[in-house]
């Protein structure tokens, strides 16, 4: 067994080296005793407190012996409705866990660093995550163009199949040309806020400040969203590639990938990626994995790169931004997965050729996952623009049992619903936003005209009120506020006033929070008041009554 001061002696000269450290004492022992959290505050001279704190905020770090090898079970809002609450029960010391990204094949169980899938204790298994689903319509793909090759995943595998192809251009251009190409092919951000991508890479190249970073934003925790996991699991170097060349175009000469935990054999893809490309990425450019503990708000960029820094993960105030003060307030591009994959293919092709891929006069392709009442659920590149109903009737097959859809999600739970007419929508930002929602991350989970809305809003406010960081109280306090009454439990039962009440708490959220977590959750509360009045109504008849049996 490795001792404590061989560990921190191994991590503490490395770049970001609280998680790992953790991670290695975590894994070691199969949990993170107080003498671990003490000898690594030491070893980092972090105070002690300061480390506690981070480590109990996240979710996975086990503080009791044994603690890692517990089943952690997935009852998000798909594997709620496919048995994860029934195997939370059945699995001895099971507990809960937030959507770990294989809504397309629940249930997951993560346990001992090792995830297993199924709806029922004797139906778990271990089995590779699913490959993303062709393209029914024979639309061109950007991103997912060659994840189906086989050998794709591994170096050689990558480079027979055209990889590093694009880098060698790259390389033979300019930094200031490679951005001229990302700006020319309207790229934007695919990690939800969608951002342009060649004026981000601008800002860190004009940047005062070496080294300067290229973070890639692995974190993918919104609820139904999985399309990042696809392409870490089956292309991991075009991600590689995608980071290599917008250091080129930026300047920078170090990166960081920051994993999610809840993909624990991804997180070895990706090592045997990084180390097998080490060799072609050479001096210029350093790239190093970084494993996270388990908190959604991790994926928030300043969260993330304040996780980076073993500080308190909270999501920084904003200016100055990451482009300019970002990783130790050096420039930094943060860069969700599906962003840096589409580089290479745009170099390689063009910026035109990128533009066309989308319907109309919208620009390029969008991962997006579906999930839920959905006959064939997984991932799929769409061309913006495409109808919402194209995507869910002939691509995805239609409802199970050929049920109607209820609502939609969009955006993973952030967006919130959609229904009724207004799915009636084709997938483009702007078409979406007129409709009250966002396309974001495009998690796209079906609800069939069985489900409970109200049940399924209170699941989603849960989860907000689950994962507010807690830095402001407006989100601190109103996601648990709106959570309660979605369950009934607290607020009045008369509906004028509830709907007045929970009409406040939003705008008050939406106003004042001081990250998207907080602006966003009410988004869940509004669109269930605008679709689904009825259902409202009779969860405030069933709440009164209740209340009033309690007091007889
Ligand atoms: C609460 C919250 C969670 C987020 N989670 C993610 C995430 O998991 N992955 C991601 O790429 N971006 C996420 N983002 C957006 C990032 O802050 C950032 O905008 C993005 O990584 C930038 O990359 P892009 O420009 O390529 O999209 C999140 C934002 C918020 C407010
Ligand atoms: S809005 Fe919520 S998640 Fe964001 S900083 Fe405030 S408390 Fe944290």
């Amino acid at each position: 067994m490795t001792c404590d001061g061989e560990l921190i002696a191994q991590w503490r000269e490395e770049e970001a080296p609280l998680l790992p450290l953790l991670h290695s004492f975590h894994e070691r022992d199969g949990y993170l005793s107080e003498d671990s959290i003490r000898a690594i505050a030491e070893g980092l001279k972090i105070p002690v407190a300061e480390v506690f704190g981070t480590v109990t905020f996240y979710h996975h770090f086990a503080r009791e012996t044994s603690g890692v090898k517990a089943p952690r079970v997935c009852t998000g809002p798909v594997c709620r409705f496919r048995g994860g609450p029934e195997l939370v029960k059945s699995l001895d010391n099971a507990t809960p866990m937030p959507c770990a990204g294989r809504c397309d094949e629940a249930v997951p169980v993560l346990e001992g660093g090792k995830i297993r899938v199924g709806q029922s204790i004797d139906t778990l298994e271990t089995r590779p995550s699913p490959l993303p689903l062709s393209n029914p319509a024979d639309f061109e793909e950007c991103v997912f163009a060659n994840i189906r090759k086989p050998g794709r995943s591994v170096f050689e595998g990558y480079k027979h199949t055209g990889g590093y192809e694009a880098l060698a251009k790259a390389r033979e251009m300019t930094p200031m040309d490679l951005r001229a190409i990302i700006s020319e092919s309207k790229l934007t951000g695919r990690g939800g806020a969608g951002f342009p991508t060649g004026k981000k890479w601008e800002v860190v190249a004009q940047a005062k400040g070496e080294p300067k970073f290229i973070v890639c934003n692995a974190d993918e925790g919104e609820p139904g969203c999985f399309k990042d996991r696809a392409i870490l699991d089956y292309d991991p170097h075009a991600i590689i590639e995608g980071m290599a060349i917008a250091a080129h175009a930026t300047g920078a000469t170090k990166g960081f990938i920051y994993l999610r935990y809840e993909y624990p054999d991804t997180f070895n893809t990706l090592k045997r990626a990084i180390t097998d490309a080490e060799n072609l990425l050479g001096d210029s450019f350093t790239l190093y994995l970084r494993r996270g503990g388990g908190a959604y708000i991790c994926g928030e960029e300043g969260s993330l790169l304040n996780s980076l820094e073993g500080k308190h993960p909270f999501p920084r105030n904003r200016p100055p931004f990451p482009v300019t003060h970002g990783y130790n307030d050096l420039p930094t591009a943060v860069n969700n997965v599906e962003t840096l994959a589409s580089v290479p293919p745009i170099i390689l092709k063009g910026a035109e050729w990128y533009r066309e891929l989308g319907l109309g006069e919208h620009a390029g392709t969008k991962l997006v996952s579906v999930s839920g009442d959905i006959q064939q659920p997984g991932n799929y590149e769409i061309p913006l623009g495409l109808p919402l109903q194209t995507l869910l009737d002939d691509w995805c097959g239609g409802t199970t049992d050929g049920k109607s859809i209820q609502a939609v999600t969009m955006a993973g739970l952030s967006g919130g619903f959609l229904a009724g007419d207004d799915l009636d929508v084709t997938l483009d930002e702007p078409s979406i936003r007129a409709k009250g929602a966002f396309l974001g991350a495009a998690g796209i989970m079906v609800f069939d005209d069985t489900r409970d809305m109200v049940e399924v809003a209170h699941c989603a406010m849960d989860f907000f009120a689950e994962e507010s960081c807690g830095k402001c109280f407006p989100c601190r306090i109103g996601t648990h506020r709106l959570s309660e009454r979605l369950n009934g439990s607290a607020g009045p039962v008369g509906e004028t006033a509830w709907l007045e009440e929970v009409r406040d708490i939003g705008i008050t959220m939406m106003a004042t929070s001081a990250c998207g977590l907080g602006m966003a959750a009410p988004n869940i509360t509004q669109s269930l008041v605008k679709y689904f009045p009825e259902q409202v109504a009779a969860h405030l008849n069933t709440s009164a009554n209740s209340r009033q049996e309690q007091f007889q």
